[in-house]
């Protein structure tokens, strides 16, 4: 039978990476991507199945989570990768700080509609976090960064990919799933394409990169490793566990009111069965 992967973000860059590799691991891939041609490419290239969607849209994400449930008999990973910088404070049409929205909230919505698939096979949820998540600072009374500085961007996007692995795991606690937040690396992708900072970050720093398969190798580890020998929730850097992030991702009472709000903001509900 063979084994199904949603891959978001895969349309480039990291997320492509792991498209690719996992087909090539005789994975059934589900290539999702915003921008229609990219993503019908790297599908066609691959032999993977292309899904079409816009995070910035959660109306777009549930239409998306809805046709992934009724075309596939069966999930066995999840790769939450799709997000990147957003240069000036925005909102989406769902009122969300966009930073957020495209990188965590998105997911939120996806994942959470496809956990009873999951919990079926018992599959995996991978999430792509950054190292920048240290730099993070959650209000709960403020996810959406009304009240705090933009800083061109750095300050949400550091934040949504703390949340990213606050996100991942609650939903360890709450389901008993394999969820794991990881760091790619520093990875020669489009990010920061859409941001002027992140332009000048990139030139100044483009020898410190590593390619997009170096960066897409722990997303696949982690997916395809039987036994990977950790705590469920366990925050990798590249390939290591543990990697240093800030310290709320070790706070279950935090992570649980986090996880709070977050339900609330995207209008999912708060519990689910635990496997079993
Ligand atoms: N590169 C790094 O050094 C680095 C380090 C740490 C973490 N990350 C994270 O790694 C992930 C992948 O980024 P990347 O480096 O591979 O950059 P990338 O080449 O720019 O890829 C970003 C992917 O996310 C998709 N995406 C962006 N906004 C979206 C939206 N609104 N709706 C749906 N899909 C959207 C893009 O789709 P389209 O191309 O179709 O628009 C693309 O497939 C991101 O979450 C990024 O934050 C990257």
């Amino acid at each position: 039978m063979d084994r199904t992967a949603v891959v978001t973000g895969a349309s480039s860059g990291i997320g492509a990476g792991v498209a690719r590799e996992l087909a090539r691991r005789s994975w059934r891939v589900a290539v999702v991507g915003r921008n229609p041609e990219r993503t019908n490419d790297v599908a066609r290239a691959i032999g993977a199945i292309p899904f079409v969607c816009d995070f910035d849209r959660l109306g777009d994400v549930r239409a998306l989570a809805k046709e992934l449930n009724s075309r596939f008999d069966r999930i066995d990973a999840v790769v939450n990768n799709a997000g990147g910088i957003v240069a000036t404070a925005e909102r989406s049409e769902d009122h969300h700080e966009l930073t957020l929205q495209r990188n965590l909230l998105g997911s939120v919505v996806l994942t959470e509609a496809l956990v009873p698939k999951l919990l079926h096979t018992r599959g995996r949820v991978i999430h792509t976090s950054s190292m920048v998540s240290k730099l993070g600072r959650i209000d709960l009374d403020d996810l959406d960064f009304a009240k705090r500085r933009y800083g061109a961007g750095w300050w949400p996007y550091a934040s949504a990919k703390l949340g990213v692995i606050l996100y991942a795991r609650s939903l360890a606690m709450r389901t008993g799933l394999e969820s794991y937040p990881v760091h790619p690396g520093y990875v020669q992708s489009g990010f920061g394409s859409e941001s002027r900072s992140g332009k000048i970050v990139l030139a100044l720093s483009r020898w410190m990169q590593i390619s997009v398969e170096a960066g897409a190798a722990p997303l696949v580890h982690l997916v395809d490793t039987p036994e990977l020998g950790v705590e469920n929730g366990t925050y990798f850097d590249g390939l290591t566990p543990d990697g240093p992030t800030h310290p709320s991702a070790a706070d279950r009472t935090f992570i649980t009111a986090y996880w709070q709000k977050l339900a609330e903001l995207v209008d999912v509900p708060v519990e689910h069965h635990h496997a079993t």
